[in-house]
């Protein structure tokens, strides 16, 4: 790929830590805007597909299956150096005098083109609606995604300054997150499902449980057919601790990430909220939950 987004070799001094605005009703920052009318005039071509997510909720994880069931038997050069975030471009990250996930996507050289988006669902450029793509969506529960999110937002130096736990988890409840509110998202996305057979909606809760069951899953929505040898490579790399290792994937050459702070593949798991919640923020969250929640058909699993 002639293309490289984020690597370590750029100039990152100018770069700092955003400020959160309102932006027609959810909350962003510039670095996720600046681009707005060229995202938004993006041109999608029907074998697209788009890997939907609200942030940590298994972008990568699923990124790296998509891109190893199409092109593992291509090169394995793409796989040893090229990082999984210029093989599958963030289309509307735009960091000054970088380039833009949008000139990424545009020069992608393979087909399908895999695209990574953490837009609620009415930000979606219209083209890909037009164009009939298949999108991933993947959901996480609430309360590991504002934990992996908080754990991000300390180690990722364009991220807005998170501030202490209580108080990054309040703004969580009340939305005021780069990519808006979690609940408006998943939501979203699943009343969008409702109509759209072509939106796939997956939970990383099922994906920690069962990968093989998932990536079969995948497959069908996506009609290939990989071998058994084929599908059970895809689902050893894809574990958490190969991923970890694989510096095309851990995001270790990304220069907007401090590694001194937290590593990006952190711990991969269900239910690490019970390490950070007290029992007074778990009472409160589940309140309010109950709220937000209380007309929607989706149900987290957060046993496991
Ligand atoms: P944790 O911070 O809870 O460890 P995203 O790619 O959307 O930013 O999501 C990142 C989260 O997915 C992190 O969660 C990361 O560790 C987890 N993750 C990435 N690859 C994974 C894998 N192969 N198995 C399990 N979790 C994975």
């Amino acid at each position: 790929l002639p293309l490289h987004s984020l690597n370590s070799d750029h100039q990152m001094d100018s770069l700092s830590r955003a400020l959160l605005f309102d932006f027609h009703g959810v909350s962003m920052t510039h670095y996720f805007t600046n681009n707005w009318e060229n995202v938004q005039n993006f041109q999608a071509r029907p074998d697209d597909i788009l890997i939907a997510t609200y942030p940590k909720a298994g972008t990568t994880w699923v990124s790296y299956i998509l891109d190893l069931l199409y092109f593992s038997k291509m090169s394995c050069q793409r796989q040893t150096t090229v990082p999984i975030y210029d093989r599958v471009p963030f289309l509307e990250i735009a960091v000054p005098a970088l380039v833009s996930g949008k000139d990424m996507a545009d020069h992608l050289p393979t087909s399908p083109r895999l695209i990574k988006t953490h837009f609620p669902v009415q930000f979606v450029p219209k083209s890909f609606w037009e164009q009939n793509c298949r999108i991933v969506y993947v959901a996480r529960n609430a309360k590991d995604s504002v934990v992996s999110y908080y754990h991000f937002d300390c180690m990722n130096k364009v991220q807005p300054d998170p501030g202490d736990w209580s108080s990054f988890l309040q703004r969580f409840i009340q939305g005021k997150m780069v990519f808006g509110s979690w609940y408006d998202h998943v939501n979203g996305w699943w009343k969008k499902k409702q109509t759209s057979s072509r939106i796939h909606y997956m939970f990383y809760e099922d994906m920690v449980e069962n990968t093989g069951q998932e990536i079969d899953k995948l497959c069908s929505f996506l009609g290939v057919s990989p071998t058994p040898e084929e599908k059970n490579s895809i689902s050893v790399r894809s574990q958490f601790d190969s991923m970890k290792k694989d510096q095309m994937a851990n995001n270790s050459t990304n220069a907007v990430m401090d590694f001194n702070v937290s590593p990006f593949m952190r711990k991969g798991k269900v239910g690490d909220w019970k390490n950070h919640f007290t029992v007074a923020q778990n009472q409160d969250f589940d309140e309010d939950y109950k709220k937000k929640m209380k007309d929607s058909q989706l149900q987290f699993r957060t046993e496991i």
